[in-house]
């Protein structure tokens, strides 16, 4: 994993690459460990690009034995772990109203670690504080830059400690 700091000196920011599924999973695990109930992560970027990979990796880390699959035709899959983790994918969510449905307040505002696939597609109706951590394809085959973001107050102390353990 090659830590790449903050891109434009964005402090609200900063990116990394990893160089295969092991090592998002291995990024996951990480910040599975300061993780709180309450938060809410978007994962985005390019279709397949790593967001179950590095989901899988969270679960791992929140100490969830069952192996975590897409949850793409279901929207919504939760585990058990030190902390509930609810598991989202709004890939086939055609509007909100659809989200709206499944009762997902309860999850967002419950004692949960919500992770939300696709979460740019229903951003309108997403808490203020959250972490966007999108993945993008880099010219070699099996890397992936990874963009971490914040939006509200909340995250950003939280970041700043455990982007420091991610630093070489
Ligand atoms: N560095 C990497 N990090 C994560 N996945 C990688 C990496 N290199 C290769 N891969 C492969 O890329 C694929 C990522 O699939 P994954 O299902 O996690 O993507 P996704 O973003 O969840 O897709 P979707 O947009 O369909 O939800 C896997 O097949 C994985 O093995
Ligand atoms: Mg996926």
């Amino acid at each position: 994993m090659i830590y790449l700091g903050c891109p434009l000196s964005k402090e609200s920011s900063f990116e990394l690459v990893t160089s295969s599924p092991e090592e998002t999973v291995e990024l996951g695990r990480t910040i599975a460990g300061y993780l709180m109930k309450g938060d809410v992560i978007s994962l985005s970027g390019q279709l397949g690009a790593g967001k179950t990979v590095f989901s899988k990796g969270i679960a791992i880390g929140l100490g969830i034995d069952d192996n975590i699959i897409s949850p793409t035709f279901i929207i919504l899959r939760t585990y058990q772990g030190r902390l509930p983790l609810y598991h989202f994918d709004a890939y086939r969510i055609n509007n909100t109203e659809e989200f709206e449905e499944i009762g997902y307040k309860e999850f967002l505002y419950g004692g949960g670690v919500s992770l939300i696939e696709w979460g740019e597609k229903i951003q309108k109706i997403l808490p203020e504080d959250i972490l966007e951590i999108s993945f993008y394809y880099q010219d070699k085959l099996n890397e992936r830059k990874i963009i971490f973001k914040e939006y509200g107050s909340k995250w950003k102390d939280r970041r700043k400690e455990w982007e420091k353990s991610l630093q070489p």
